[in-house]
């Protein structure tokens, strides 16, 4: 009866797909797997507030008084004074009346959209959105219709056919996960504006790494990326968070967050306020992975050039690398070689990414030290001459 997994299984080793886990007997910058020391250049904990001390002890102190888990959700009896000031603190950290938490961001992805969608509506997404925006316009009744990656003149041609429906909500990345450029947030939000449109953006890997001017009346974000704890969240007007209380069901029917989690991602904010130094050398490693990544003149994603802020200041780029291979065997390979010589990159193959497009994809954290991010770039060079 189940000869079809057999034959799922066996399809996806012959097209170079299948996936397997790696377990991680330490994290951070350093991970150890199969018990070799590796440097980690595929983590999402961008400010490496995972490890701060000043987080883990205020985990420590939440689970101690709370115990591992919520034991219930945020309606029955899982909402916690930790839930409660996290919320508080990240409405304030995004300038909004309110915020709410889910127990992922791609829960406050699934919980949100499809709350605020019927199939009176419409859905216009970036043809790269992250697949909890997919999954989540695939669960709602609204009509979606996708636009051209960052391309402006596509979207302002769905929002001109769109007229009929009752509302329109427009969903996008801030930062693109697989290929780390940016949306263009203040654009978006102008012509959301001109066609009567909403706008939902998606801060997951943004949140405490990258400003962009715009204000989209949505704001998503999550606890799990540079505030290396686990949770998603969505910031607004009161209204709107009154609203998802009472309709989102992902949040309404899931355990609340552990309060540790939420005391972890509060000590967080904290930290990226008083330590600003973290975000500073963020940058400067962004701005050497750029230099050493585009020397290699390797496939990386064309979009990542430098935009200006509100103030007019060169805006820092994202710590996303792609460098695209192409051949999924080929990429799994120089991933491989990666892992033999000490570094951990991941490879990321379809589905994640479209066919043809398998890549290694390289992120920096403020953690890495020039020497080590050179390391890199020249292995690279080696394993992947231009
Ligand atoms: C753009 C984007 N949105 C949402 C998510 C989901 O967030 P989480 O990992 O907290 O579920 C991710 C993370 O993978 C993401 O990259």
């Amino acid at each position: 009866m189940l000869e079809f997994i057999d034959q799922g299984l066996a399809e996806l080793k012959q097209a170079g797909l299948r996936r397997s886990v790696k377990t991680a007997n330490t994290s951070g910058r350093l991970i150890e797997i199969d018990g070799k020391k590796l440097l980690n250049f595929c983590s999402n904990n961008y400010l490496g507030l995972a490890h701060h001390p000043k987080v883990i002890e205020r985990a420590t102190i939440a689970l101690k008084e709370f115990g591992a888990g919520a034991t219930g959700s945020p309606l029955i009896c899982g909402w916690t004074k930790y839930h409660e000031g996290l919320t508080k603190k990240l409405a304030a950290y995004k300038n909004r009346e309110a915020a709410t938490l889910f127990p992922t961001g791609y829960q406050a992805n699934l919980g949100t959209i499809t709350a605020l969608t019927t199939e009176e509506d419409t859905i216009i997404i970036d043809r790269l959105n992250h697949a909890s925006i997919i999954d989540a316009c695939r669960l709602s009744k609204a009509k979606l219709q996708v636009y051209k990656h960052r391309d402006l003149a596509s979207l302002e041609a769905v929002l001109k056919r769109s007229a009929k429906f009752k509302k329109r909500l427009i969903v996008t990345d801030i930062v693109f996960s697989m290929d780390g450029d940016l949306a263009l947030l203040a654009e978006i939000v102008e012509l959301a504006r001109k066609y009567n449109a909403i706008t939902m953006a998606d801060y997951a890997h943004a949140t405490g790494v990258v400003e962009l001017p715009g204000e989209p009346e949505i704001i998503m974000g999550t606890l799990s990326k540079a505030l290396g704890s686990l949770g998603g969240f969505i910031a607004g007007d009161a209204k709107l968070i009154d609203f998802l209380r009472n309709k989102a069901r992902s949040y309404i029917y899931s355990t609340a967050l552990p309060p540790s989690a939420c005391a972890a991602a509060l000590a967080a904010l904290e930290v990226i306020e008083t330590e600003p130094g973290r975000k500073k050398r963020l940058q400067q490693n962004i701005c050497l992975a750029n230099t050493l990544l585009g020397n290699l003149r390797l496939n990386v994603a064309v979009s990542k050039e430098p935009r200006r802020s509100a103030s007019g200041s060169l805006e820092q780029q994202s710590p996303i690398f792609p460098i695209i291979i192409g051949n999924n065997e080929r990429t799994m390979r120089v991933s491989q070689q990666l892992f033999d010589r000490g570094f951990f990159v991941s490879a990321i193959r379809p589905p994640t990414v479209p066919d043809g497009e398998a890549r290694l994809r390289i992120t920096i954290t403020s953690e890495h030290t020039k020497e080590e991010i050179e390391c890199l770039a020249s292995s690279l060079r080696e394993l992947i001459p231009a």
